[in-house]
């Protein structure tokens, strides 16, 4: 956020002109911990490269992306970063998506192959999920049909296994997967299964993690993000 302040910025200033007041709202469900948020926006301010006090305001703005969240027109610049594939609801064609809580090859939706370069991408981070899902299930703690019915909205190709390395490294990247993953997918899973689980499963996933370490390390190689800029007319 401060990288856009910042631009804008130093846009008015390559022409001479007064920058303008720069409203920022953040937006995100109603869940979250807003606290969080409004305390990082101190070093926010702290990133800008000039003084913009009482120039910058910061607001959180609840609610889904999916409904209206500002009145008309009221928005000149609106960036989302690796958010809009959650979709609003689950796409047709994803019955058969059985223990499995996303996209995986064969993909149901039919457009993924082995020469696909998001293949080389193969990370297991969400077969680690599924497996952990899974381990719930064997323990009686989740119902099997709930894990069939979930769905996140990711793909993601199977990959390879292995098992080397040392064991603080692993026990340290587990941990870390499962809470970088928490982070991300906490919200889907509490209106899925209710928050009851989610320590238990993160625990799982974090052992889950650290027993695949080599193949889930893997995965950071490569990353594919699409770039989507729109102008309105
Ligand atoms: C992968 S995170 C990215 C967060 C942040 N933009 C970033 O780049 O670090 C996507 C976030 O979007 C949130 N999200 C999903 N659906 C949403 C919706 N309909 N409205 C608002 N936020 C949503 C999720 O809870 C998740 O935390």
């Amino acid at each position: 956020m401060s990288g856009i302040v910042n631009t804008i910025i130093a846009s008015y200033q390559e022409t001479s002109r007064t920058p303008p007041e720069i409203d920022c709202c953040l937006n995100y469900l109603p869940n979250n911990d807003f606290n969080m948020t409004f305390k990082w926006a101190t070093s926010f301010k702290e990133n800008l490269k000039m003084d913009v006090k009482g120039r910058c305001f910061v607001s959180g703005v609840p609610g889904s992306f999916y409904s209206r969240l500002f009145p008309s027109k009221s928005l000149h610049f609106v960036h989302s970063a690796c958010s809009i594939h959650w979709l609003s609801k689950v796409p047709e064609g994803l019955e058969d998506n059985k223990k499995n809580v996303y996209i995986r090859n064969p993909c149901p939706l039919g457009s993924k192959n082995a020469s696909d370069p998001l293949n080389r991408e193969s990370c297991h981070y969400w077969s680690l999920l599924t497996d952990s899902l899974l381990d719930l299930v064997s323990e009686g703690i989740v119902q099997e049909s709930d894990v069939d019915s979930f769905n996140l909205p990711f793909y993601d190709a199977d990959s390879e296994e292995d098992d080397d390395d040392d064991e603080t490294c692993r026990l340290n990247f587990g941990e870390m997967m499962a809470s970088r993953k928490r982070s991300i997918t906490e919200p889907m899973l509490v209106a899925h299964f209710g928050d009851a689980i989610i320590d238990r499963l993160f625990e799982k996933y974090a052992h889950n993690a650290a027993k695949y370490y080599i193949a889930a390390r893997s995965c950071n190689k490569m990353t594919v993000n699409f770039v989507v800029s729109l102008s309105r007319k």
